[in-house]
């Protein structure tokens, strides 16, 4: 999502500075390039080396230095980015900013961004009774209203030993919502539609402490739920089993095993136009659930028997839904998705070659081929899943309503 974007990385100085090394960090792994701008400041708080060997671009510092070669580097710099961060964001530059006041570079050259056109989060972090401060309470508000997003800052335990609210927001969080902001003013095409997807593994009981299941980690699933959210859908999210954290804003239900996902999956998808189920559902579950935990003997012989297709039985009944399937597969990977694709009625099946390293269950990449019913097929490079999910809601909506 965040590949070919450039992000202006403003630095104040508050102890949260080095916080912002971090989040250079973050924006150039999701795939952003990331231009920084330190305030003199900043400079007692974290070096600009820092800065400049995480990014690899050369970090601005001043209003008028010739080596810079240009005289209005303040007006350059503000022409090129997507987006503009100022983490943290001090009292005195918030100050700076409600009134309009250019004195260093980094003020100087926000005098040149205008909000509505392009997004600009401050992530506000000082002292507590400095927060509480009513002049600062007012410059924030000023900004709110001008169209600045501000990042609310935590509470917690603050650099002088206080504790209360003035925490800078986790560069994660940060991450996250730089993101949100990108997408939306990307646009959010997926306003009034609904999205249900699937994901995790399902856990098929044997006995009270036992269960079969498989490796499935849950994050595709999780990562088309938060990017269908984050580009306006209605989002409904069956989940087995997992350790992730919910997308913010997804009406989430947590299933166990494959026939308790099977339940709330017909009950849930004739709301939804576009399913997507990158659940890995236990084919089989254990024949007989015992009561009592189950001794051990000699040998033991588990007879197992089928669980319901899911998407087979949604695809015989979709009308105009768009489905979308997964297929993981160890062979034939093409031919057997392709199969799987016809026999359940798919527009669209997400072809996974577990052989592959950096793809398949519970590493954070995936490696995929997208097969269409219209005999196409795209082999994706090797991405995040993340944005693997924003590249298959892009072709989604290409597909759909066709
Ligand atoms: N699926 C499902 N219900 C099942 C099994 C699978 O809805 N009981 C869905 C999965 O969520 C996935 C697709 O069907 O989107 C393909 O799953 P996969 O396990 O690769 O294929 P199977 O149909 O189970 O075939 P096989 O295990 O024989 O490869």
């Amino acid at each position: 999502m965040l590949k070919n974007k450039i992000v202006l990385l403003g630095i104040t100085g508050g102890i949260a500075a080095y916080k912002s090394a971090e989040l250079a960090r973050l924006l150039i792994k999701a795939g952003a390039s990331v231009q920084v701008v330190m305030t003199d400041h900043a400079l007692s708080f974290i070096t600009p080396l820092t800065m400049k060997s995480l990014t690899g671009r050369p970090v601005y510092t001043s209003l008028f230095n010739p080596a810079y070669g240009s005289a209005t580097i303040h007006i350059d710099l503000a022409r090129e980015p997507h987006m503009f961060v100022v983490a943290p964001a001090t009292a005195n530059f918030l100050g700076k900013l409600a009134a309009g006041l250019g004195d260093d570079l980094l003020s100087t050259l926000f005098l040149a961004v205008e909000p509505q056109e392009r997004p600009v989060l401050l992530a506000p972090a000082m002292n507590t009774a400095m927060f509480e401060n009513p002049v600062v309470r007012e410059n924030m508000e000023r900004l709110r209203l001008r169209g600045f997003e501000l990042a609310d800052p935590d509470a917690g335990t603050l650099a002088c030993g206080d504790v209360g609210k003035g925490r800078m927001v986790e560069p994660s969080q940060l991450l996250q919502l730089i993101r949100e902001k990108l997408v939306s003013a990307a646009g959010v095409d997926y306003r009034g539609l609904t999205v249900l997807v699937t994901a995790g593994p399902t856990r098929e009981p044997l006995d009270p402490v036992r269960f079969i299941s498989n490796r499935s980690s849950g994050r595709m699933g999780y990562a088309l739920a938060r990017a269908a959210r984050e580009r306006g859908a209605h989002v409904i999210l069956v989940a087995g089993p997992t350790a992730l954290e919910p997308p913010p804003g997804v009406e989430l239900y947590p299933v166990v095993s494959a026939r308790d996902m099977h339940q709330k999956v017909m009950e849930k998808f004739p709301q939804a136009q576009i399913v997507i189920k990158s659940a890995a559902v236990a084919d089989y579950r254990p024949a007989e659930n015992s009561q009592q935990k189950i001794k051990k003997g000699r040998a033991l012989t588990l007879k197992l028997v089928r669980n319901p297709d899911i998407l087979q039985e949604i695809g015989s009944s979709k009308e105009k839904r768009f489905l979308v399937g997964f297929a993981a597969e160890t062979e034939n990977l093409r031919t057997n998705a392709r199969e799987k694709m016809v026999r359940k009625n798919l527009d669209m099946i997400v072809a996974n070659d577990l052989g592959q390293e950096g793809a398949g269950f519970a590493v954070e990449t995936n490696i995929v081929q997208l097969l269409f019913k219209d005999g196409r097929v795209e082999a994706l490079p090797r991405m995040s899943k993340y944005d693997l999910a924003h590249c298959i809601l892009d072709r989604v909506k290409e597909q759909y309503g066709r």
